[in-house]
């Protein structure tokens, strides 16, 4: 089953997030790569790919085969957009259209690595033990799952909080977000995007609200270890991980 336009939660701001994470490509891409390392071949697996914004660097760093999952069919469009631009993605890039779990019936049985940013807080309990199951079975030994974590890492109140603003062109994107605990393991986060013209005149604004669940890395490190996988020693940031199997 996939997401269809009804139930699309990054429909509301699809258009502008290659713009809203343009910025932090680079400092994204240093701690990836990392943490992954040289990949020797094999399928390297994006989960929640978004637009594609991580694919270049998956490549550089030696995948033959790259899978992208992207549930949302907004972000969908960027995602081939990014591959569509780069004929040699678009020659090892396969992309599935399906969420978690339903996705790991079409990824391939040997992953040399596997990524998931900024994301794995829209998997349910059930899913993500489903996606440590799938990766302690298929990724190789050695091999790394670099995870990414938003906040909060524990159930709390965020008072609206300004992300910042993107300059396109002549115009801007702000965005802020608030989030609000729901019960003792997830809050809802809403998020609220203004499009301003060159004087600052408001153009358009949308909102969306999700359900996140809260995870902290010890929480992920944890449960991961019962399948096999450990917590990478070195490399990494306060959000940025790696779990490497055993
Ligand atoms: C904040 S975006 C992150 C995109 C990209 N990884 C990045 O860091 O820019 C979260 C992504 O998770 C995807 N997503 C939500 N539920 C999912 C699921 N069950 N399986 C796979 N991806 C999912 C959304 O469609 C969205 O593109």
């Amino acid at each position: 089953m996939s997401l269809g336009m009804s139930d699309d939660g990054y429909a509301a701001n699809s258009e502008w997030y290659a713009a809203l994470v343009a910025s932090w490509q680079d400092d994204n891409d240093s701690v990836v790569g990392s943490l992954l390392g040289r990949i020797e071949g094999g399928a390297i697996v994006d989960i929640a790919s978004g637009v594609g914004t991580g694919l270049p660097l998956l490549r550089r760093l030696g995948a033959e085969r790259l899978f992208a999952v992207e549930p949302s069919a907004s972000m969908r469009a960027g995602l081939m957009t990014t591959v569509a631009a780069d004929p040699d993605l678009m020659a090892r890039t396969t992309v599935i259209a399906s969420p978690l779990p339903q996705a790991l019936n079409e990824l391939p049985d040997h992953w040399s690595a596997v990524v998931m940013l900024n994301a794995i807080g829209h998997l349910d309990d059930v899913t993500r033990t489903a996606l440590w199951a799938a990766t302690s079975d298929r990724l190789r030994a050695g091999g790394r799952f670099v995870i990414s974590l938003q906040p909060p890492d524990a159930v709390t109140t965020i008072p609206w909080t300004d992300f910042g603003p993107v300059q396109i062109g002549e115009r801007r994107v702000a965005t802020r977000g608030q989030a609000e605990p729901v019960d003792d393991a997830h809050v809802v986060w809403t998020m609220e995007w203004t499009l301003t013209d060159a004087v600052g005149e408001v153009l358009d604004q949308r909102r969306a609200s999700h359900p996140w669940r809260v995870l902290s890395r010890a929480q992920i490190g944890d449960e991961a270890a019962e399948y096999g996988l450990s917590p990478a020693e070195e490399g990494g940031t306060a959000s940025f991980f790696a779990l490497e199997k055993r």
